[in-house]
């Protein structure tokens, strides 16, 4: 590893950028219209976040995006990858639309314009109007239909304002955080459930990509999975299965449907596909060409069958998350995909970036954790392209701290510190080195 970024050098066509999505950062849950989404009912329900917060208020970016916007442009980043709140543009998420939501993006992409700011929208990051769930949720296929009628009306309306458009964000996390261990919206533990989610949420990615072809938006369409290589803590037999089902049940149980048009042969093997409904023509709809395959890394697997389980080593580190600081992981996940799918698209780094105990020491917060691991997982893509993989951007997430999920406002990953009480926003020493990093490549 490097101690510098001197050797990184990108094209100058690289898209850099940092990224949020709407329920944690946006706050104004009841303003203007905006319906409630299950993420406002999970919230709302004593112990389902550590800290017992909600994101009503969360960085109130509702009302401050206009300075937010300023703020991404000191950066020095072209782009800005964020999520539209389907509650706040159909309050029920089927039915009428809300025109002041559609305001609030079109106020926010005109500041992004006078900025020079290109947009890179996500339809779900997680935030089901709750009117759907009140009809089944992503159980119901039903929800499909309603989430491609959702696309099309936002790719109608911004798709020549935007850069990218992103069906789902993480679909991965809504099926088995969501329906498989309940530590995610709606807080259902029922694996059988978790698959058929799954399911509902790749078709309604194909239907999504269907309806916005056919409205002719000129935003290039893909969509963002979280991914991770699986490496078996030894060489045991066991350890090197578990570590094959692992990556087969994560990164091929989206990538196959996608690109292959079927799921993997090993959860085909392995599994009782009966258990769980797929329509014939199912298949064909989900495979859909994408124009890009946003990729969220964070840490690779380390899978061990013994018990209790081997942990990895982290040489690196961990961060405030708990997780492995393992950049070379995002290299072997890229050189795989490209091994794997003859029809990968250019690829976006759509997510990377750490957790850190940020502090303010004299109006300062020396976040040199987050700066190495961002250089590192730099380097990391700079050698995945040199293996002739086509990655196009990087994003860090993220802009701000922000509410964490399951683990409230505990867990800043921002480049930006953010003071709850003030809502006070400061930059930290990684946003100062992000930026004079980007200009040291777009200078050249
Ligand atoms: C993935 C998710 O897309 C994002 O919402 C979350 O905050 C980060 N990972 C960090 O956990």
């Amino acid at each position: 590893m490097n101690n510098s970024s001197a050797s990184l050098v990108f094209s100058p066509a690289f898209t850099w950028g940092v990224a949020t999505s709407a329920y944690q950062i946006e706050g104004g849950a009841a303003a203007d219209g905006r319906g409630p989404s299950i993420w406002d009912t999970f919230t709302h329900t004593p112990g389902k976040v550590i800290d017992g917060s909600t994101g009503d208020v969360a960085c109130d970016h509702y009302h401050r995006y206009a300075e937010d916007v300023d703020i991404i442009a000191s950066l020095a980043v072209d782009s800005y990858r964020f999520s539209i709140s389907w509650s706040r543009v159909q309050p029920l998420g089927y039915g009428a639309w809300n025109e002041a939501g559609f305001d609030f993006y079109s106020n926010l992409l005109g500041k992004l314009e006078e900025k020079n700011i290109k947009a890179h929208i996500t339809l779900y990051h997680w935030d089901l109007p709750q009117g759907l769930q009140d009809k089944g949720g992503w159980l119901n296929r039903e929800t499909t239909l309603r989430f491609a009628e959702y696309a099309a009306e936002v790719a109608r309306r911004f798709g020549k304002r935007v850069a990218t458009i992103a069906t789902h964000n993480e679909p991965w996390c809504t099926a088995n955080l969501g329906y498989g261990n309940a530590q995610f919206a709606p807080g259902v533990a029922d694996t059988v459930q978790a698959l058929q989610v799954s399911h509902h949420l790749l078709l309604s990615h194909g239907l999504a990509m269907q309806a916005m072809r056919a409205v002719n938006s000129p935003a290039r369409l893909g969509i963002v999975l979280n991914q991770w290589p699986a490496t078996p803590a030894t060489d045991s037999a066991e350890d090197i299965a578990a570590a094959e089902w692992e990556y087969a049940r994560s990164v091929q149980w989206f990538m196959d449907p996608i690109f292959k048009g079927r799921y993997p042969q090993k959860a085909l093997d392995r599994m009782d596909m009966a258990q769980f409904q797929v329509h014939p023509e199912d298949m064909q709809i989900i495979r859909q060409p994408l124009d890009f395959l946003g990729v969220n890394y964070y840490f690779r697997a380390f899978v061990s069958t013994e018990n209790p389980p081997r942990q990895p080593e982290g040489k690196l580190g961990f961060s405030d998350m708990g997780w492995e600081i393992y950049p070379s992981g995002l290299t072997d996940l890229l050189l795989q995909l490209k091994a794997e799918y003859p029809d990968l698209p250019a690829v976006y780094i759509t997510e990377n970036g750490m957790a850190v105990a940020d502090q303010i020491v004299d109006g300062k917060i020396n976040d040199q954790a987050r700066i190495n691991y961002v250089q590192w997982h730099l380097e990391a893509v700079q050698a995945a392209i040199a293996g002739g993989v086509n990655v196009q951007g990087y994003f860090y997430w993220s802009l701000l701290d922000n509410f964490e999920w399951n683990s409230g406002y505990e867990k800043r990953f921002g480049l930006v510190h953010v003071d709850y009480a003030t809502q006070k926003r400061t930059l930290k020493e990684s946003a100062y080195w992000y930026r004079n990093f980007i200009r040291s490549q777009t200078a050249a």
